[in-house]
């Protein structure tokens, strides 16, 4: 089977959190990448590393028979293939566009019905994993849409990833991903309580972190999150505003499949509550600034 960057360079749009470690990471596996950001600031770490600047959207387009995008979200996407546009049918016509970022799963089946009407082919590949796992090449994509185009696409995604997954039809990718953010997002308010009531009560936090990291509790997400919990580092590897949205993302899918949410539900209102304390662009783990201030309120009550 071909891969998906046999026939020409591969495009990569979106250099942020994520799109900047997982592109250096295709440029280092030796492929040709043509790269895109709305802030152009940020492309000249992966110039350096030996991508090509393209002069826009469509200059990407033109060069690159598949486009990969890593978008923050659903808006960020339409705003950059200027869907609906005439610009939009000329952009994906003949071409395969991967779209990495995490949206709901009927975002993507209208996006692929489009581009497939235009002539393009679409793959959705969200990915679990946050920066330092992408930096190291970890991630897991959960793909969706047309088997044998999702399997030419594999190739590209593999240099920035431990496995790439074959979910099913265009959907699927995007629901495997938000059951896993599910458990993300919900574990980390848990590990952020678990360190705040630790905190609380004393108990001394490096053994703490010892005696999580040696038990079943152990995980990557423990890896990296427990010793920014326990330093108070909180730049972002994943922001809190992405775990909002993302918890809110599987909150309305939820509701289409009809499935039970509660813990997700408190997970939302934290993250929501860590937002409006100012902490949006912090890492997720400054979740554990609710709790501390919802002590802190319950103690000025009470005394
Ligand atoms: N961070 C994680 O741990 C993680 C893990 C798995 C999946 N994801 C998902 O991956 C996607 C990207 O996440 P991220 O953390 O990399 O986000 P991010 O750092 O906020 O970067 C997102 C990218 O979107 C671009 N963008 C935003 N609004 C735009 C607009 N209106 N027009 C054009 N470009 C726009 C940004 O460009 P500028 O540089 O110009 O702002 C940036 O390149 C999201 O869907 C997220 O849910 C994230």
């Amino acid at each position: 089977m071909t891969a998906a960057n046999d026939s020409g360079p591969v495009g990569f749009i979106g250099i942020g959190l994520m799109g900047t470690p997982m592109a250096r990471n295709l440029v280092r596996a030796g492929i040709d990448l043509v790269v895109w950001n709305r802030t152009r600031e940020r492309l000249a770490p992966l110039v350096d590393a030996g991508a090509d600047a393209a002069a826009s959207v469509d200059d990407v387009f033109a060069r690159c028979p598949a486009v990969v995008l890593m978008l923050v979200n659903e808006a960020a996407t339409d705003a950059v293939l200027e869907r609906g546009t005439e610009a939009f049918a000329r952009r994906v016509k003949g071409r395969t566009v991967v779209s990495c970022g995490t949206t709901t799963p009927a975002y993507a089946e209208a996006l692929a019905a489009e581009i497939a009407a235009a002539g393009g082919r679409f793959v959705e590949a969200p990915v679990a994993g946050s920066r330092v796992p992408a930096e190291n090449a970890q991630l897991v994509a959960m793909l969706g849409g047309d088997e044998e185009v999702a399997r030419q696409v594999m190739p590209l995604l593999a240099p920035t990833c431990r496995a790439t997954l074959y979910c099913g039809a265009t959907g699927s990718g995007l629901r495997m991903k938000l059951a896993v953010n599910l458990y993300l997002t919900t574990t980390m308010a848990a590990l952020a309580e678990a360190t705040h009531f630790a905190a609380a009560g004393g108990v001394d936090l490096a053994t703490f972190q010892e005696a999580i990291g040696l038990g079943q509790t152990a995980s990557d997400l423990t890896r990296v999150k427990l010793p920014k919990l326990v330093a108070r580092e909180f730049s972002p590897q994943a922001a809190t505003s992405d775990a909002l949205m993302n918890t809110r993302l599987v909150l309305d899918e939820a509701a289409v499949v009809g499935a039970a949410t509660p813990m997700l539900r408190l997970a939302e209102m934290l993250f929501a509550e860590t937002v409006a304390l100012g902490a949006a662009r912090e890492d997720m783990s400054a979740v554990v600034r609710t709790l501390e201030e919802r002590a802190s309120v319950s103690r000025s009550l009470s005394e």
